[in-house]
């Protein structure tokens, strides 16, 4: 049975982490796995990794960059840590981060999750431009009610301030409002606020954060509707 069908109260609106949820991160360096070759997966890696890092490092120590910035350092730290990839490839891969691959399923879970009447929104750390520039390149811009961003409160997720932005954007109740990430750190935040959450685990990764739980866990997205 697809999750919407086993949640109460049942959720007004969808609200989807982008970078790993609905977009694969890793798809710039795939675009340009050729000229990376073994480093590729590692460096990769790393990228996200670092970008991540300096997300809760820039937050917690109050001195935010935005998250194009924040991208950019994490692909220099990317580069330092892996000095046999060429640096040549800069800009194609900051080029590339703008226009990720969604997932497969990604337009289709959309379709039949407002085609319950379920609002569906996106909830990220990325700046508004890289936002629009991931959904327009994704086709996606007709299917989002939202698009929220971090950007105007100047600190990253976890903090609570920014799941809230989402109760003021839609007016609805913490347990009414469906937050869908594949990041267990953020599905923890999001249910430590009280958003009622589904982690999606494409890897099969083992669960953290005991106390902070999701309702559900999908393989994929199309689980869900
Ligand atoms: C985002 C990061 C967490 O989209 O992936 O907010």
């Amino acid at each position: 049975m697809p999750v919407l069908d086993r949640l109460t109260p049942p959720p007004l609106v969808a609200v989807f982490d982008a970078y790993g949820t609905l977009f694969d991160v890793h798809s710039a360096v795939a675009r340009h796995a050729a000229a990376l070759g073994g480093a590729a997966g590692p460096f990769s890696e790393a990228w996200r990794a670092k970008q991540l890092e300096y997300t809760w490092v820039r937050s917690l120590a109050g001195r935010y960059r935005d998250f194009e910035a924040v991208t950019e350092d994490a692909l220099d730290a990317a580069f330092a840590l892996h000095p046999a990839v060429d640096p040549g490839l800069r800009g194609r891969l900051l080029e590339a981060y703008r226009v990720l691959d969604p997932y497969p399923e990604v337009p289709e879970v959309l379709g039949r999750i407002r085609g319950r009447g379920i609002r569906t929104a996106i909830l990220s750390n990325g700046t508004a431009a890289m936002l629009s520039d991931a959904v327009a390149a994704a086709g996606l811009a007709a299917q989002f009610d939202g698009v929220l961003s971090v950007d105007g409160l100047g600190v990253y997720k976890p903090d609570p301030r920014v799941y809230a932005t989402v109760l003021e954007a839609f007016g609805t109740a913490r347990r009414e409002t469906l937050f869908v990430s594949s990041n267990r750190w953020d599905v923890a935040g999001a249910a430590a606020f009280g958003l009622a959450c589904v982690w999606v685990n494409r890897s099969g990764r083992p669960d953290e954060y005991g106390d902070l739980p999701p309702l559900a866990t999908v393989a994929t997205l199309d689980d869900l509707a």
